[in-house]
């Protein structure tokens, strides 16, 4: 039956975080939405980094008084309503400011409320910058985007942020699929990856063991490799895609490589994004690549 109204599809969501901070999330985040948006498409671009939101300062914005926080401690707002222009065709920002809270643990209930509020979103893209670490509101975030995006630099710290922090994503991945499931995993300390749990479910219950795995496999993070200099550090994202396949059973996808290009840094004090300043820079050339590969069709389905 044609009901004469237009189906709305809900925004496809990219959500960006990382293991270590200042590695250049907020810097991916803004740049990627500023792409979506050059190409007519829509875009909220959300400062999810609860405690130490930035973004209107990259866009050279007065702070918002109102944020996504606000939604958080019950105020009668809507995410729509938090959206305020940011100065580009097509791009909002909700900032991160707003009511204070205590942001180190969300209620389940606040984050389903996120969840519901960013499906219904009157834009076709959303882009979530998401805090540093692995606290459970990152992970959350992390894992309600259609694209889970994990920025890394090439520093031995970050790297190994990159394997805390996928664990840590697909151990609470887990819990909740089996929560949702029913099942109580093993408390075996020895079972300490996902994979190793759902190899000893299988013993004694196949079809929840391969229900898990259908369910883990929906997450395919991608990895940004940023502020690389050399070719050694160009290439070091085979060598995360494999150590991710070996330990994990995780594939993961290189989404791109970024340079170390020292007019970021005075571009983040002019408070101008750099895609708009430096339009024709190798960056903004990788920061398009990113954008084409991630709305390429079929992708989503
Ligand atoms: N490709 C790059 N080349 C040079 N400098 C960069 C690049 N990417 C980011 N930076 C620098 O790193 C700084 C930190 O970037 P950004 O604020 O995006 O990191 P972040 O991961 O969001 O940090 P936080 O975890 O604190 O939120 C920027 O101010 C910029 O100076
Ligand atoms: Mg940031």
């Amino acid at each position: 039956m044609d009901t004469g109204l237009q189906q709305v599809a809900a925004p496809q969501i990219w959500a960006i975080a990382s293991g270590k901070g200042g590695v250049g999330k907020s810097i991916l985040a803004t740049n990627l939405a500023i792409s979506l948006a050059s190409k007519n498409r829509r875009c909220t671009l959300i400062d999810a980094d609860l405690g130490g939101a930035n973004l209107h300062t990259l866009f050279g914005l007065q702070r918002p008084k109102c944020g996504l926080s606000d939604l958080f401690v019950g105020k009668q707002v809507s995410l729509q309503q938090l959206a305020v222009p940011t100065g580009i065709d097509g791009l909002d920002l909700v900032s991160g400011s707003g009511e204070m809270l205590d942001v180190a643990n969300l209620h389940h209930a606040k984050k389903q409320r996120l969840l519901r509020q960013t499906a219904s979103l009157d834009n076709e893209h959303v882009i979530i910058d998401i805090g540093a670490g692995s606290s459970f509101n990152s992970l959350d975030f992390f894992l309600l985007g259609h694209q889970s995006i994990l920025v890394v630099v090439p520093t031995p710290s970050s790297m190994e942020n990159v394997y805390h922090f996928l664990k840590a994503a697909l151990t609470r991945k887990l819990a909740q699929a089996a929560k949702n499931l029913g099942l109580v995993l093993s408390a075996d300390p020895s079972l300490s990856l996902p994979w190793q749990q759902i190899e000893t479910l299988r013993c004694t219950q196949p079809q929840a063991a391969d229900h898990l795995q259908a369910e883990m496999s929906r997450l395919r993070p991608g990895i940004i490799i940023n502020q690389t200099r050399t070719v050694e550090e160009r290439q070091l994202g085979s060598q995360i895609a494999l150590a991710c396949q070996h330990f994990f059973k995780l594939n993961v996808e290189i989404l791109g490589v970024i340079d170390y290009d020292e007019r970021i840094y005075h571009s983040v004090q002019k408070r101008q994004p750099f895609l708009q300043a430096e339009a024709e820079s190798p960056f903004a050339a990788a920061i398009d690549d990113i954008t084409m590969n991630l709305l390429s069709p079929g992708r989503n389905q």
